[in-house]
């Protein structure tokens, strides 16, 4: 069966990254969630996309700059989907944590450290996994790939899987010389019978973003291992045909 990954939540129809957005992806019928972490001012871990807070707050300026007091003052839902009233905040990479202690959902932390490396980040994000003792149940992925060698040196134990967005000639080869168990390609660059070589060597296959009905029936006919959609929702619908 092909697993369904919310990404950044249910984003299609809630802010990105944020609570409400989890939350409706598990009641959604997702089994588990995609969400992006990058590190404050003060060594918080917070979930955010992208560097700045300017596209998905009501706030301007870097992430690295602002303590997580001030990131969890703004208000998460501001400039995206303005029908959704209620306020968000950007929650912490502990916060979700202690959620998903009260379910069984998987959970893909998208390192964002391509651009900023985030000198430390993948000893605290493993530190928070192993206090949580969420091992089994986390998989880190990024589009640094360094950073998911030293995440497999760090802990063995967990799965690792390498983004991108351009074709790669046998991914499924470059994954393993990384240690990773799986890839996480951008959907448009790999075909269904590379999903399927990968898939055929033990590598796993999630690609993103999977949101048109045809790519995910697509996906589905081939029980590709998982896909990254905004709308997991219309995935579990659809799935029940496969
Ligand atoms: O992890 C899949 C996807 O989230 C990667 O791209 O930019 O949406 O974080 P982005
Ligand atoms: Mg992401």
């Amino acid at each position: 069966m092909t697993f369904i990954l919310a990404h950044r939540g249910s984003a299609g129809t809630h802010p990105e990254n944020t609570m409400e957005a989890f939350i409706a992806a598990e009641k959604a019928g997702a089994d588990g969630i995609e969400l992006d972490v990058q590190l404050t001012a003060d060594g918080e871990i917070a979930v955010i996309h992208d560097l700045t807070v300017d596209r998905t707050t009501n706030g301007s300026g870097y992430v690295n700059e602002m303590t997580f007091s001030e990131l969890s003052k703004l208000k998460a839902n501001y400039h995206s989907l303005h029908f959704f009233k209620k306020s968000c905040r950007i929650p912490s990479l502990r916060e979700v944590f202690l959620w998903l202690e009260g379910n069984n959902l998987l959970c893909n932390i998208e390192l964002k450290n391509a651009v900023n490396p985030y000198k430390g980040m993948e000893e605290m994000v493993i530190a928070l996994v192993n206090e949580f003792s969420l091992e089994k149940r986390v998989l880190i992925s990024s589009f640094n790939h360094k950073s998911l060698v030293l995440c497999k040196e760090i802990d063995p134990v967990i799965e690792t899987a390498p983004l991108y967005n351009e074709a790669l000639y046998k991914p499924w080869d470059y994954a393993v010389s990384l240690g990773a168990s799986g890839i996480h390609p951008k959907l448009k660059t790999i075909s269904d019978q590379e999903i399927l070589a990968a898939m055929d060597c033990g590598v796993a296959v999630r690609p993103y973003t999977v949101n048109k009905e045809s790519d995910m029936k697509r996906l589905f006919a081939i029980s590709c291992s998982a896909i990254i959609t905004d709308f997991p929702g219309r995935a579990f619908r659809l799935r029940e045909q496969y």
